[in-house]
């Protein structure tokens, strides 16, 4: 908790300024009683001096002053209150800015650690958390201690008998305590990872609930859902049942106390140790005394929950993203051309999914990837624009190791439409901005004649206005991926890769798209990465991927002349699909 304190900086002036306000509005709270004791002791001299008009002035003076202090504590603790609601509220929302801002750093790897589940939680739950008590202890911090110490000297100093009966009650009560938190404290930390599981259902079911509803799995889901909220409740219950438990019995306690004063009171009194105003005052300091002290259990309780929460976002926040700029990186890329030199990756140690990669691409050329699924495709792409890094041998573009780039102008040069790509809410034009946000209308209009997308986006009434709706829900499959190749090219790259990019689209528009990438864009290296072999056929070459190696490099002749598998493939393709695929590519 501590060490978030720092985000609190520009919100420091509110911070300090409120237990300033604070400790005012103790200070007249805690001369209130005595006043009363005043006006009680007075009511109480009529009957002895029999002077009833002096006593009324007097009575009417003490209630102004009692009025005059009410009214300066009551300005005093709401200001105190607005000023902790900034600070807090502030502070609150500087941890959520860090974090967006961290997550934004974070490599592939750096995310597929945290799960997005997680990092959701983590910025909303747990920041809330603490904010929470970050305010708690603006207000209570000094507030409660200095009305616990101040008037139980008071107390003591008015009658050391009565306040004799807090030497026995608040020891027990802080023993209790220190045997109840650290419990409270586990409980409450499985809680929070129940509270991950929770969110990690519920987004990966919104997010694809088309997926959900077209398998009919809303029971399947639904059960699922039922078990990770029951588990969350089960989990809450059991940190809560030690809360519900433990606050019965401090109220038994404290009870006890007031009625074991109450006892001792009563005796002084009739023995006339004690003075009845006296005691009006000490019972109320008494109060305040067990307010305060049950104020600052529940803040220390609030800080030992927040703690788990602390830790959480903590833990994001020292994350260092495991992809960052070298010293003196290179700030632009000059040509379009890759090498792998004997790559090896894995995703988990021990567990390569690349093996000896080693080969090369020129500049402009347009090569194919092909290979089994799982057998490393996109795994093997990725490493161009460093959403990876490889875990042995280099990656050269331009004849540079890419890790000796700054990222942006390498990812600038390098476009990558992944395979699983995604459009946002918003227009047609906006999306294909996410390319270029400089780009013209001229502009726009190119890259997606390149990606033949033009005829489809102009048939639409509203053109490159049409909202595309969540997700871009509003188009078709084979749609989206043309728009996401047209925002690709719209970034100009040295390097476009194409990660499957057509699949949704027949094949004559797929030859279209690859004819475009040619003419009009000749001097960009253009990987292409398919399942269907016409989608490679007229590359300069193609690599064949098995399981995660090299099985071939060649051009589609001579693959098909030399290689089993890639003659295989072929074949099966020719047969398989027979009508539609080899409609379009004889195109
Ligand atoms: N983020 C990840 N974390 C861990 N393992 C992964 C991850 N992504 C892929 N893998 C594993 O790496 C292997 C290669 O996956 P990759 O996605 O590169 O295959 P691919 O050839 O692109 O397949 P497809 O044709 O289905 O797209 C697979 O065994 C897969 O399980
Ligand atoms: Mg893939």
């Amino acid at each position: 908790m501590f060490k978030l304190l720092k985000y609190a900086k520009r919100y420091r002036f509110f911070a300090l300024i409120s237990p300033v306000l604070m400790i005012g509005e103790v200070i007249f709270e805690l001369l209130i009683p005595q006043v009363m004791a005043d006006i009680v002791e007075t009511i109480n001299g009529i009957s002895v001096s029999g002077n009833k008009e002096e006593a009324v002035s007097t009575i009417i003076m003490l209630g102004v002053k009692m009025l005059g202090l009410a009214v300066c504590s009551l300005f005093c603790g709401a200001s105190a209150a607005i000023t902790a609601s900034f600070a807090g509220m502030g502070f609150g929302a500087e941890i959520r800015n860090a974090l967006i801002r961290k997550v934004q750093t974070f490599s592939f790897s750096n995310i597929d650690r945290f799960s997005t589940a997680s990092l959701i939680t983590r910025t909303t739950t747990d920041v809330t958390t603490v904010q929470n008590t970050f305010l708690m202890l603006i207000r209570g911090l000094f507030r409660a201690p200095i009305m616990l110490v101040v008037a139980l000297t008071i107390c003591i100093k008015k009658s050391a008998e009565v306040s004799s009966v807090f030497a026995v009650s608040l020891p027990i009560m802080i023993i209790a305590l220190a045997i109840a938190g650290p419990i409270a404290l586990k409980r409450f930390r499985a809680m929070l990872k129940m509270f991950d599981e929770f969110n990690a259902s519920i987004q990966e079911n919104f997010a694809n609930i088309r997926v959900v509803k077209s398998f009919v799995r809303s029971s399947h889901e639904k059960k699922k859902f039922k078990k990770a909220n029951d588990d969350l409740m089960n989990a809450a219950i059991y940190a809560e049942k030690i809360i519900i438990l433990g606050e019965p019995a401090l109220m038994l306690l404290m009870f006890l106390t007031i009625l074991s004063i109450l006892v001792i009171s009563t005796k002084a009194i009739a023995e006339q140790t004690l003075a009845v105003g006296e005691f009006t005052a000490i019972f109320t300091y008494i109060m305040q005394i067990l307010m305060s002290f049950l104020f600052t259990i529940l803040m220390l309780a609030q800080l030992f929950m927040s703690e788990a929460s602390a830790k959480r976002i903590h833990e994001v926040l020292k994350e260092e993203p495991d992809i960052k700029d070298p010293e003196n990186p290179i700030e632009s890329v000059s040509d379009g051309s890759i090498e792998f030199k004997d790559v090896s990756f894995a995703y988990a140690k021990g567990k390569d999914v690349l093996d000896g990669i080693s080969f090369k691409i020129e500049s402009g050329e347009m090569v194919g990837i092909m290979g089994a699924t799982g057998s490393a495709k996109s795994s093997l792409v990725q490493l161009i624009p460093r959403l990876y890094d490889v875990d042995g041998g280099e990656v050269l573009v331009a004849g540079k190791n890419v890790k000796s780039y700054s990222l942006e102008a390498l990812r600038e040069s390098v476009s990558m439409v992944l395979q699983k790509n995604v459009l946002f809410s918003g227009t047609i034009a906006e999306n294909l901005r996410w390319g270029n946000e400089n780009a013209t209308d001229e502009e726009l209009k190119r890259a997606c004649r390149i990606a033949d997308a033009d005829s489809f986006v102009e048939a639409f009434p509203d053109g490159y206005n049409t909202d595309l709706g969540q997700g871009g829900v509003n188009v078709s499959g084979g749609q989206k991926q043309r728009l996401c190749i047209a925002r690709a090219i719209l970034k100009k790259p040295k390097i476009l890769i194409l990660d499957d990019s057509t699949s949704a689209v027949d094949t004559a528009t797929d030859a279209r798209i690859r004819e475009g990438l040619r003419k009009e864009i000749p001097d960009t290296t253009k990987i292409i990465i398919a399942q269907r072999i016409s989608s490679v056929s007229d590359c300069d070459k193609i690599v064949l991927l098995e399981g995660g190696k090299i099985n071939d490099i060649g051009t589609h002749d001579e693959l098909i002349e030399r290689n089993e598998i890639y003659r295989d493939i072929f074949n099966s393709q020719q047969k398989g699909s027979a009508d539609f695929d080899l409609q379009g590519g004889a195109v």
